[in-house]
């Protein structure tokens, strides 16, 4: 038997109605902050990660899934959203054009990481993106989308936030970072050791608890911050703080995408276990320049919709719609001529299998439809249809006429 890929699941039946509870709620909410829906390819060129996501993160230098074309190019599966809606964003000349442009995005990603619970090698992200706003309140705007949602959904969180600076303070707080960790270097692990001639920051996050003892004590850039970047992250928290949001500071928040300057944000769970992160973003106001765009500021978030799968509980739903059965083999063909009529207007569950009432009654509960209706051969001779309300427990026949008219309502 041919199985699925190691960390590539389907989704089906009940987790896909989560699933598209969760988009369809997460869409109403990103509209009412003013975001319109963009689609980008699920393949593009593999320069646009390593020059985005950036060549030194491990999500580019371990985890993309990259080949050559027939055509021999260098493409890859997109491990992120971001990337591919700013190449969208300045192909389309919105880079040009000014003004704010607001996005938001859903599909699947690919990563390929060690597959375990929560962490997928395809999995979904509900995403959104916004350029063209300087100001910090948009930051705030992007962390209230993610609470909104959240809360929408029933599903609690710690808030964790940091600041990555700007190009005037993150240099000379990243030598500091390299003088302080180089005398500590024998005591590092391998990775971090690696780390410090590429991408410095990242030991931050190192998961080992022996480097997380001595990184404890490294300089700490929130205390580093030019005058700029300082007075914004305190006014993001005091605008926070003015809208009932809670946060907690964490200095070792580096995020694993290279893109970010100043906010840097992350919903977790404390119900889903070590893969936590439940939303990630920030700003990255100097990607669209990098990628070969007019400056142009931007901040945005994605979250991972199979750990949210994990915390979504459904609303009891009502029954809903027509269940449709024949009793007898000269019947089906009636019925699905009636079921097809009647979906011009509601939704039908049609069983083509004959068989006895008690049975259809059944079949109907089990698709938890609102009415159950059956044509049996005295139905047939009639011109009617015999038709039960699961909901008040009522039972009546129906010219088809009749049929076609109801729309709901008691019988
Ligand atoms: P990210 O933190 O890499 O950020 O991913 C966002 C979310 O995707 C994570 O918080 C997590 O819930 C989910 N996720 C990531 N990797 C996996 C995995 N292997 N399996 C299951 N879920 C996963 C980004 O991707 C940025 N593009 C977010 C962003 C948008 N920043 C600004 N705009």
């Amino acid at each position: 038997m041919i199985s699925s890929l190691r960390g590539m699941n389907d989704i089906l039946s009940e987790e896909y109605e989560r699933f598209t509870y969760f988009l369809s709620l997460a869409t109403k909410v990103a509209q009412r902050y003013g975001f319109h829906f963009i689609e980008t390819p699920i393949l593009e060129e593999t320069a646009l990660f390593k020059r985005s996501v950036g060549e030194s993160s491990d999500i580019v230098g371990k985890e993309m899934y990259q080949f050559i074309d027939k055509g021999e190019n260098d493409v890859c599966l997109r491990p992120e959203g971001t990337a591919g809606v700013v190449r969208a964003f300045i192909q389309k000349k919105l880079d040009r054009a000014g003004g704010i442009h607001r996005f938001f995005y859903h599909g699947p990603m690919f990563r390929y990481e060690r597959p375990q619970k929560g962490r997928l090698r395809q999995f979904h992200q509900f995403g959104v993106e916004s350029f063209g706003v300087e100001s910090v309140h948009e930051d705030v705007s992007m962390i209230m989308m993610v609470s909104d949602i959240l809360k929408e959904l029933g599903i609690g969180y710690r808030l964790k936030l940091n600041s990555l600076g700007c190009k005037e303070c993150m240099p000379p707080y990243r030598q500091n970072l390299i003088d302080f960790v180089t005398i500590h270097e024998e005591h590092i692990c391998e990775d971090c050791r690696r780390r410090v001639g590429t991408n410095p920051i990242r030991v931050l996050d190192c998961k080992e608890q022996k480097c997380q003892n001595i990184y404890a004590d490294a300089p700490k850039l929130i205390n580093n911050l030019c005058t700029g970047c300082g007075s914004e992250f305190s006014k993001l928290q005091t605008l926070l703080a003015q809208s009932g949001i809670s946060y907690e500071i964490d200095t070792h928040l580096v995020r694993g995408l290279d893109y970010y300057s100043k906010t840097a944000f992350e919903f977790v769970s404390d119900n889903i276990g070590s893969q936590s992160a439940i939303a990630g973003g920030g700003r990255y106001d100097r990607l669209v320049e990098f990628l070969d765009g007019r400056p142009t500021p931007a901040v945005g978030f994605a979250m991972g919709i199979e750990r949210l799968m994990e915390l979504i509980v459904m609303p009891q739903n009502g029954r809903d719609g027509y269940y449709m059965g024949a009793m007898d083999e000269n019947t089906v063909d009636l019925v699905v001529r009636m079921a097809h009529q009647k979906r011009g207007s509601d939704k039908v569950v049609l069983d083509y299998k004959p068989k006895n009432l008690k049975n259809h009654l059944k079949a109907a509960d089990k698709v938890n439809t609102r009415f159950c209706c059956v044509i049996g051969e005295n139905e047939l001779q009639n011109g009617t249809i015999w038709v039960k309300d699961l909901e008040h427990k009522t039972e009546k026949t129906l010219s088809h006429e009749e049929f076609y008219a109801l729309a709901g309502e008691p019988l």
